[in-house]
C-alpha cells in the first residue's frame, strides 16, 4: 500500500477520499498541486502529511529558477503555502523546516545542485518514516499481550504515513510475532477514516477487525472487550498532552474510567517541545457541512450552527505511555518527555 508515490521527479497521491470504494492516484508536478491536495484530505495524517509536504518542496525546487536567489524566495513562497495548509499536526511543519534548512546549509551550490539535494532529502523524509514505524512497531508491539482486544480511533496506519503506520504498525508488528489480536476501529465521525481507511487497511490484510460507531466504545469497554488502546497522534506537547483526531480524548477518559490502558503511537517529528502544554496547539477547524451531510445528503435541519473541531488534546494524564522510536515514555510528564529525548535521541 504506497499512499505516496515519487516517481521521475513526480508526487502521485493516493486519493483517501475515495477509499474504500476506488483506488486512484492523483499526480502533482508542482508544490501547489500538493498544497490543495494536503487541504482537501487527498492525502492525510500527519507523518503522510510531513513527507508528502517535503515533496512539495523538491518540486517548487525543480520549478523554472533565475539564480539562487530567486530559488530561495519560490522555497519561501512554497514553505508558507504548504505549512498553512494544516494547522494542527507539527509534522507538516517539521519536514518544510528539515527541507529549508539542509536548501540554507547548501547555500551557493547552485540551483542545479540545490534541487537534487533537496528531491533527495525528500526522498530521506520518506524512507526514514517507514524505518521509525517497524522501530515504533518493535517496542509496542511489546505492550501487547497475545489474544489481546484492541480499540483504535481515526487511521494511524500506512494510509496515514509513507508505510506500515504507528498505531497499526504496533497492531502489524504485533501479527509478524504471530499474536493473534483483533482490532475494534472506531468509525470516526465526522470524516470515517476509521470505517473507511482502518477498516480497509486492516480487513486487505486479514487482521480480525470490527467496526464501530465512535458513541459505542464505552459499553465494550464495560463488557471487558477491550484489553488496551492504541492511537496515533498529531502533536506532542512537552508535558505529554497529545493531540489527535477529535474523539480520542473521550476514548482516553473512558478508558481511565475502566482501567483500559491507553497507548499513543508516535515518532519524535510528532513531538513540540516548543509547546509547554496541550493548551497550546490549535486546533483545526473544519467546514461544517462535514457535520450537517452525509456524503452530500444533508442530514440536520437547514440553516442550523455546527462545530466541527477537527482534533482534541487528551491531557498526559490519561495516557499509560507514548511509544516512540526510541522507547517508550510511560506515565509522561514535562520532566519525563524532557529527560527522554536528551538521553534516548542519538
Ligand atoms: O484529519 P486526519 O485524517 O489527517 O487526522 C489523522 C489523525 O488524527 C491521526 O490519528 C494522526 O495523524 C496520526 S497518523 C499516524
Amino acid at each position: 500500500m504506497d499512499p505516496l508515490l515519487w516517481e521521475k521527479g513526480k508526487l502521485s497521491l493516493m486519493d483517501q477520499r475515495l477509499l474504500p470504494t476506488r483506488v486512484e492516484y492523483v499526480n502533482c508536478t508542482d508544490w501547489r498541486c500538493v498544497a490543495t491536495c494536503i487541504k482537501d484530505m487527498v492525502v492525510r495524517g500527519a507523518p503522510a502529511i510531513g513527507a508528502a509536504a517535503a515533496y512539495g518542496i523538491a518540486l517548487a525546487a525543480a520549478e523554472e529558477h533565475g539564480d539562487e536567489q530567486e530559488f530561495f524566495s519560490i522555497l519561501t513562497e512554497a514553505a508558507d503555502g504548504l505549512k498553512s495548509t494544516r494547522p494542527t499536526a507539527v509534522n507538516l511543519a517539521w519536514a518544510v523546516e528539515r527541507m529549508l534548512n539542509v536548501a540554507k546549509t547548501q547555500a551557493g551550490a547552485g540551483v542545479p545542485e540545490l534541487t537534487r539535494i533537496l528531491a533527495m532529502e525528500a526522498e530521506a523524509i520518506a524512507a526514514e518514516d517507514v524505518a521509525v514505524n517497524h522501530r515504533i512497531g518493535e517496542f509496542g508491539a511489546a505492550l501487547v499481550p497475545n489474544e489481546a482486544s484492541i480499540l483504535t480511533h481515526c487511521n494511524a496506519g500506512a494510509l496515514a504515513t509513507v508505510g506500515y503506520g504507528t498505531a497499526l504498525g504496533v497492531i502489524r508488528t504485533a501479527v509478524s510475532q504471530n499474536k493473534k489480536v483483533s482490532v475494534f476501529a472506531d468509525e470516526t465521525r465526522p470524516y470515517l477514516q476509521g470505517a473507511r481507511l482502518t477498516a480497509w487497511e486492516l480487513s486487505r490484510e486479514s487482521i480480525p477487525v470490527t467496526l464501530i460507531a465512535d458513541n459505542m466504545a464505552g459499553f465494550l469497554m464495560k463488557q471487558k472487550k477491550v484489553d488496551l488502546v492504541i492511537v496515533g497522534a498529531d502533536r506532542i506537547a512537552a508535558n505529554g498532552d497529545v493531540a489527535n483526531k477529535i474523539g480520542t480524548y473521550s476514548v482516553a477518559v473512558l478508558a481511565a474510567a475502566h482501567n483500559v490502558p491507553f497507548y499513543v503511537a508516535a515518532p519524535y517529528s510528532t513531538f513540540d517541545l516548543s509547546l509547554q502544554s496541550g493548551e497550546q496547539i490549535p486546533i483545526e477547524e473544519r467546514c461544517e457541512t462535514e457535520i450537517s451531510h452525509f456524503q452530500g445528503t444533508r442530514i440536520a435541519p437547514e440553516g442550523v450552527a455546527c462545530y466541527n473541531p477537527s482534533f482534541d488534546v487528551t491531557p498526559a494524564n490519561y495516557i499509560t505511555a507514548i511509544i516512540t522510536e526510541y522507547g517508550i515514555i510511560a506515565k509522561p510528564d514535562t520532566e519525563k518527555v524532557t529527560r527522554f529525548f536528551r538521553e534516548a535521541r542519538p
